[in-house]
């Protein structure tokens, strides 16, 4: 037995919806699964609970079936709709008790000749009531073995061809009854919910979504600054930036962006002007549109107040007049220590 099939019947025995075509699996009724499953074509088990358990208790036999009156019948179907539904019930009833002594047949040859019995419902009547190795499949069970597959195609027949090796030797009927309970409760056609999905492990749909979700709230890009603190008494060394649309003319103090972390000597050698530098500890974060900056701090005294082109030096207490970014006001007020 496949991983998922074991999966299936497992969440099936805790799980499965109680419906009263349901018997116990010793005591699966042919008719009963025939007439649930004509009662089901085109209407949702809901509104077919009351019916059914109205029409069995009226007519618990194929051969009590056969004798009814189709007005009987239909007075009975009121409601239920697709009426030819009844008149196919009665004359495959009387077929039954004529030509298979009353037995509903246990073959697709068989079952197909039978008037209101199509591809499905022979194939359902054959997995539910006899655990014959087939399925029927209808659209919820088509979804969902697209969905498990990631399939482009809802032939049945190539649905039929990856399903068929789910199929357990002996229990196609509790299968094909869980796939019809996930279909309804869990893997819908709209608001799925994979989050308790026994499937959920061998469903390439569930796969990818959790990779495509994944993926949009994929980690920020980080890139990382590092500022170059040369310092003459309380003055710091600050620069013009460069004539970019952004922050244009605004002063800062010189720096470097890298997109990946160097080693700290790396650093030192990608320095600006060539100094004796300090690496500071600590470090300041700082979320941008569009990245998350890690900041790391050098340091440098110089006890010489030199003139270098572009650059100017700023008492620290002017710095309030200075035209900066918020981020290198915060820099600078980081860096106070240093
Ligand atoms: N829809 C069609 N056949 C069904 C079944 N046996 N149980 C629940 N829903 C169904």
């Amino acid at each position: 037995m496949t991983n998922l099939t074991h999966n299936l019947l497992s969440w099936y025995r805790k799980n499965r919806r109680e419906l009263p075509w349901r018997t116990k699996k010793e005591s699966i009724c042919p008719y009963y699964v025939w007439i649930s499953e004509i009662m089901l074509q085109q209407t949702n088990a809901k509104s077919v609970i009351d019916y059914y358990k109205k029409f069995i208790k009226k007519w618990p036999t194929v051969y009590s079936l056969s004798k009814a009156k189709l007005k009987t019948i239909l007075f009975f179907w009121q409601g239920l709709g697709y009426y030819n539904r009844a008149n196919n019930l009665l004359r495959s009833s009387k077929i039954i008790c004529n030509e298979f002594n009353g037995k509903i047949p246990n073959t697709y040859e068989s079952l197909i000749k039978l008037p209101g019995i199509g591809e499905y419902t022979a194939n359902a009547i054959l997995a539910i009531a006899y655990n014959k190795k087939t399925i029927g499949i209808d659209v919820n069970i088509n979804r969902i073995v697209s969905r498990i597959y990631n399939l482009n195609t809802t032939n049945n027949r190539e649905i039929n061809k990856k399903i068929f090796n789910l199929i357990p030797n002996n229990n196609s009927s509790d299968f094909m009854q869980a796939l019809m309970d996930i279909g309804a409760t869990i893997c819908k056609k709209k608001n799925v919910n994979c989050n308790i999905c026994p499937l959920k492990k061998n469903c390439l749909f569930y796969i990818e979504k959790k990779r495509i979700n994944f993926e949009s709230i994929k980690k920020r890009k980080k890139k990382f600054l590092f500022v170059f603190l040369l310092k003459y008494k309380n003055k710091v060394l600050l620069k013009k930036r460069k004539k970019t649309k952004l922050l244009n003319g605004l002063m800062e103090v010189p720096n470097y962006l890298l997109n990946n972390k160097p080693s700290l000597k790396k650093v030192k050698k990608i320095a600006p002007f060539d100094f004796d530098w300090n690496i500071a500890p600590g470090k300041l974060n700082s979320r941008i549109s569009n990245f998350d900056l890690e900041v790391r701090f050098l340091y440098a005294k110089v006890n010489k107040n030199f003139f270098l082109n572009n650059k100017t030096w700023f008492d620290e207490k002017d710095i309030k007049k200075v035209p900066i970014s918020s981020l290198m006001k915060n820099i600078l007020i980081h860096s106070k220590p240093f």
